[in-house]
């Protein structure tokens, strides 16, 4: 019985593929917070604080400041650490002062923590005021109960255990229930081993921890993903947000589950200030959310105003994990922008290869060599682009990773080569679960080095994946790198460098493990598997990426899709895994990708709905959000009917292609954003960020940025208009199509067609595109520029034009092209942004100068030289169109307008 209720969710899925079932997910296979015994510190009440800070103990250096806190119910001392990083971030550590063993401390997230100095203001017996060095922030240590305040002159910023909810579970003996009797220790339900469902988890060391946050002033808060939900996250009055990456078949929408990754990291902002909170622990956590504003209408908030009522708005956070410390990082802003560089300080944003931010074809599977032949002649012969096609797991031999089926895939090198000849790549998925069999290379490979995670009687942890697999330690160094050296080309049979890597399941998704994921008392060495939980698909993921670099010996940039991430994660990218062909999914994707995009991971996205079948309709509109989102793949179900673009009839085969055809054409643009996405941390698809003082974008879900484009996707079936908000009081912005201009702050009702992207480039911005759109990016590596300067309400605009070799870590010694572009006075000039060295064959075809006026003479100079430009100037749309002015995208030119 107890194996039947295991394969349960196996049962399950298998009768959805044959008879493709209604969309639920089974919500019993996953446990709720009253179902987890660890969020019984959800029960504590606020203002009973037990913890008091021993100021006696105090230690300052000029970068640390050390101090006990003492719980007055059990005596149990804490170590608390302060630290004060560069960049206007604090770093609040909490760990028991003599552990019985030592707790998890997430490692390999953090790429540097420098610190800077701290200072003591003054001391007193209530508590130690510190300076924080810049802009007059101090931190307040109160001694009874302890609590912490960041201010900044005179206002609070944040406070740590305001209302008194840190709790901090010591490691203890477990004892019998008369031993804890007779020393008056409190054993709860579940605390030393808890079931659900079929399993039961022994838990040899509980050892929960939680702290709370006041945001005063702060009614907007974002992040934590992921979840399929708003972007501006709600007061949890039910269940908290769950933080634990977990395989969930049929996802819902607008609800706080936990799903495939976690970024601990959570954003306030209000139209002063924006700050953050950096949780670094990997172990599952729940998040609750409570503000006094929640559920006030508009009106209510006036009456508050109106009648002089003096509360201010404040948002109240507690964050609860199941193990490990407490290390916190609190990013103090004062801009969105600030936030996004102090947190790229701690982990870094990838710089993808330029084709990858092409456009991908995938579906789950390509069936044989003959297959991909076929699709891929497809795309020439409808004229679509594409780079990537993809291959899933059914061209593994028999569900063992790093091969190939001998009769599908006989020859994967020819096929490879076939890609390759066209200029294009090809991704095959590498699951992290390994099939046990002695007839497997890398599974024999794996026992014989004792890589397996164990299960907690020592033998290894096997469960059921796709295959019966055991999992790979990926938390080892030494298993990292030997599962790197498997890319090596001697190694990865078959495999050639147009061969790309997409890890799935990797949460770790265990088919018949509880909640379809790992059972948490497995252990990692020394850990348990619940201490590195949200840890292991970062790990898949980084063993992966770190496999293609090596084998490139160090030249190229990886690319690598996980489905499972934590923070730091933004060093590759992600999908948003088993969604449905449905009109719900499609605009879910929004808030989803803007969520991501908000915590580092700028790479998301995904199209078409991975189960069920979209109508023409859906699929079109898809293609169309789809263009316009960070990673622009299709995918589809094993089961699901075939739905390669040109299956829809020749009009729906139109659309898709000019879809996918304006996504090549701003290929330049995307992979300048992602230059500096990795240079700055900033989101590729922000939205309010851009416009931190408008609360009317705070919670917007339909629409985003792409820097200075807003895109307004049609999402919604039979629309015949959509009404897009365009931001900004002293901007205008300009329909990419026709050019017409429209002035911000307004909602605009825009007519929709079926052919309609609704897309606006802001005035005062220059975007270079690629107009000669050709089979695959890698085709049009040479091709000319179009500039694209719209102009704002003072005539004038800037943008960059970023070039460099489109794959390599040669940037990294300054080879490439990175020009400033500035419009004003009737000039125009390209610039060097920064000193560097690459060559270009590209040159500038065209420029257009949107909201301009006629000139008489339009003239070049470059190098000394002068020539006059010929131009074009449509009135009706103030469109100045230079031709052909024919200079290198890499020199110095001004072009003026006389
Ligand atoms: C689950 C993934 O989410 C999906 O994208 C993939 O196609 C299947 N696994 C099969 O590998």
């Amino acid at each position: 019985m107890a194996a039947f209720t295991e394969m349960a969710p196996v049962l399950a899925f298998i009768l959805f593929l044959c008879l493709g079932a209604t969309w639920a997910v089974d919500k019993g296979n996953f446990k709720t917070c009253d179902q987890s015994a660890f969020c019984r510190q959800r029960a504590l009440k606020p203002g009973e604080s037990p913890y008091r800070a021993l100021l006696e103990t105090m230690e300052l250096t000029n970068t640390r400041l050390t101090l006990q806190l003492i719980n007055d119910n059990n005596k149990v001392r804490l170590l608390l650490e302060l630290y004060r990083l560069q960049g206007n971030m604090t770093r609040v550590k909490i760990n028991e002062l003599k552990p019985l063993k030592p707790r998890y401390e997430v490692p390999d997230v953090l790429i540097k923590e420098p610190p800077t100095e701290l200072a003591l203001l003054s001391q007193d017996e209530n508590g130690v005021v510190l300076s924080l060095g810049a802009e007059s922030q101090r931190v307040i240590v109160s001694a009874r109960p302890f609590r912490l305040d960041i201010m900044e002159g005179h206002d609070v910023l944040m406070s740590l255990n305001s209302r008194g909810l840190l709790a901090f579970e010591h490691l203890r003996m477990r004892k019998d229930h008369q031993a804890a009797k007779e020393e008056d220790e409190k054993i709860e339900e579940g605390m030393w081993e808890e079931s659900f469902k079929s399993h039961t988890d022994t838990k040899p060391n509980p050892s929960a921890i939680s702290l709370d946050f006041s945001l005063p002033g702060v009614e907007n808060v974002y992040g934590i993903p992921e979840h399929a939900d708003n972007l501006k996250l709600k007061t949890t009055n039910g269940d908290p947000y769950r933080l634990y990456n977990l395989d969930v078949f049929q996802y819902e929408l607008y609800n706080p589950m936990a799903l495939y990754g976690v970024v601990p990291v959570m954003l306030a902002h209000n139209t002063q200030r924006t700050t953050g909170i950096f949780w670094l622990n990997a172990a599952e956590t729940w998040v609750d959310i409570s503000s006094n504003t929640a559920g006030k209408t508009v009106f209510g908030k006036m009456l508050d105003y109106v009648q002089g009522s003096n509360e201010k708005p404040q948002t109240d956070v507690r964050w609860i994990s199941e193990s490990g410390i407490i290390d916190v990082f609190i990013m103090l802003g004062p801009t969105p922008k600030d936030v996004f560089s102090q947190y790229a300080s701690l982990t870094t944003q990838a710089f993808p290869p330029l084709a990858a931010l092409a456009y991908h074809q995938c579906r789950w599977n390509y069936n044989d060599q003959e297959d991909v032949k076929t699709v891929d002649a497809g795309f020439d012969e409808h004229d679509i682009p594409y780079d990537f096609i993809w291959l899933d797991i059914e061209h593994t031999d028999g569900k063992r990773y790093f091969t190939w089926d001998p009769h599908k895939f006989a020859n994967p090198k020819e096929m490879l080569q076939g890609i390759k000849d066209k200029k294009r790549k090809m991704v095959a998925i590498v699951d992290p679960h390994i099939k046990v069999d002695s007839n497997y290379k890398i599974h024999n490979e794996i026992r014989s080095k004792g890589f397996y995670i164990k299960n907690k009687d020592g033998g290894d942890y096997e469960g059921w994946c796709w295959p019966s697999a055991g999992y790979p330690d990926f938390t080892r160094a030494d298993m990292r790198a030997w599962w790197a050296s498997m890319f090596a080309y001697d190694q990865y049979e078959g495999s050639m460098e147009n061969l790309y890597t997409w890890n799935d399941m990797n949460e770790p998704s265990v088919f018949n493990g509880p909640e379809v994921t790992m059972h948490k008392d497995a252990m990692h060495g020394d850990w348990e598997h619940r201490d590195v939980h949200n840890l292991y698909g970062f790990y898949v993921h980084m063993a992966t990426a770190e496999g293609l670099i090596q084998r490139s010996g160090g030249v190229e940039r990886p690319f690598v899709l996980t489905r499972a991430f934590f923070a730091g994660s933004q060093r590759f990218a992600v999908w948003t895994g088993d969604n449905a062909a449905e009109w719900d999914h499609l605009k879910i994707s929004i808030p989803m990708c803007l969520s991501l995009g908000l915590v580092g991971i700028s790479f998301c996205g995904d199209v078409g709905g991975f189960f069920k079948s979209p109508s023409s309709e859906l699929l079109v509109r898809w293609y169309q959000t789809g263009a316009y989102q960070p990673f622009f793949r299709a995918h589809a179900h094993l089961d699901t009917p075939r739905r390669e673009p040109w299956l829809f009839g020749p009009e729906n085969t139109a659309l898709i292609r000019d879809a996918v055809r304006q996504r090549y054409t701003l290929l330049p643009y995307w992979y300048q954003l992602f230059y500096n996405a990795h240079l700055t941390g900033e989101p590729v698809m922000p939205l309010w960020i851009e416009y931190p003082q408008d609360s009317a974008t705070f919670a917007i879900d339909d629409e985003f940025l792409i820097k200075d484009l807003l895109v307004h996707p049609v999402t919604e079936e039979g629309s015949r208009g959509v009404t897009a908000y365009l931001p900004g009081k002293d901007d205008v912005w300009y329909d990419v199509q026709t050019f017409q201009k429209h002035n911000g702050a307004q909602n605009l009702y825009i007519p929709v067609t079926m052919s309609s992207i609704p897309v606006f480039q802001r005035g005062g911005s220059i975007i270079p595109r690629k107009l000669r759109v050709r089979r695959s990016s890698t085709c049009m590596e040479n091709d000319p520029y179009t500039l694209y300067v719209a102009l704002n309400q003072q005539r004038a605009a800037e943008g960059e034009l970023y070039i460099d070799d489109g794959h390599t870590f040669s940037y990294q010694k300054k080879e490439y092209i990175h020009r400033r572009l500035v419009f004003s006075n009737n000039i125009l000039s390209s610039n060097l942004n920064s000193d560097s060295q690459f060559i270009t064959a590209s040159w500038v075809e065209r420029i257009l100068i949107i909201g301009a006026s006629k000139p008489s003479k339009v003239t070049l100079q470059t190098a000394g030289q002068e020539s006059t430009i010929e131009f074009d100037f449509d009135a009706s749309m103030s469109v100045l169109t230079l031709r052909k002015p024919g200079m290198n995208a890499g020199e110095n030119w001004k072009v003026m307008l006389q």
